[in-house]
């Protein structure tokens, strides 16, 4: 039976949303990322389609199958999220950035397998490009949600990614706690808007924590 459908909040809208790790390679059989699990990103994107959008999901590389009527552009390094976000953000209206992208990349990417050697290997990173930021300074019409994954003082961290970044809303999740870390099936979400609203969310399942922010952000729209 078809799984009764929310309020259509988001009817016609154009929703991008980033999800999942970005990969940095260093030689064709090695690469660097992070643990994240793409799930919230997955579970907002079929939220957002539930609610009535026109949903972008540009993903980094997970075991996550398409949601369904959702457009997908696969991408693995952090260039490439930023290429594809950057094609489509003229046309959207609200573009949530869920992605847990790599800050560092190898300065030095080699075309063939690097070979041991009895002597330690040193590999120096250079940082990546930040996508939200360069979202922050193009802003018009959008209105743009960010994700903060912190360890420790959460709420001054999430605050400064706030104005930084030029964010209308962050979520904010302590990553170290159980249930709200990567790879979780939950998630317990703290939303700070740039009006200095403030909202704690309670420890729910991805999907439903997906649903609870998108309700918070269809309130923004027309504003
Ligand atoms: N982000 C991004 N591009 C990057 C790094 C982060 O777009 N190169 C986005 C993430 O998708 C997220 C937000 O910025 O929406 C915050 O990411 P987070 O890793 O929590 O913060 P950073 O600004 O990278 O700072 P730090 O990792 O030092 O806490
Ligand atoms: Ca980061």
């Amino acid at each position: 039976k078809e799984e009764s459908s929310p309020r259509q909040l988001l009817k016609d809208k154009k929703v991008l949303i980033t999800a999942g790790p970005t990969r940095e390679m260093v030689d064709p059989v090695r690469y660097f990322t992070n643990f994240s699990s793409g799930k919230m990103g997955y579970a907002l994107a079929r939220a957002a389609k539930r609610m009535g959008a026109d949903v972008t999901l540009v993903s980094g590389p997970t075991n996550l199958s398409v949601p369904e009527g959702v457009d997908v552009k696969y991408v693995v390094s952090t260039q490439e999220m930023f290429d594809a976000v950057m094609r489509e953000y003229g046309s959207q209206d609200i573009v949530i950035k869920c992605a847990a992208v790599a800050d560092y990349k190898p300065a030095v990417r080699y075309n063939s397998k690097m070979k041991k050697t009895n002597e330690a290997w040193q590999i120096e990173m250079e940082k990546t490009v930040d996508i939200l930021e360069s979202l922050g300074r193009k802003k018009e019409h959008q209105i743009l949600v960010g994700f903060a994954a912190e360890t420790d003082n959460l709420e001054e961290y999430a605050e400064g990614k706030l104005r930084r970044k030029n964010l209308d809303l962050v979520a904010a999740n302590d990553v170290s706690k159980e249930g709200s870390g990567f790879g979780s099936e939950t998630n317990e979400l703290l939303l700070l808007h740039a009006d200095g609203k403030k909202k704690v969310l309670p420890l729910v399942s991805k999907d439903r924590a997906a649903e609870l922010l998108l309700e918070e952000v269809s309130e923004l729209m027309g504003r």
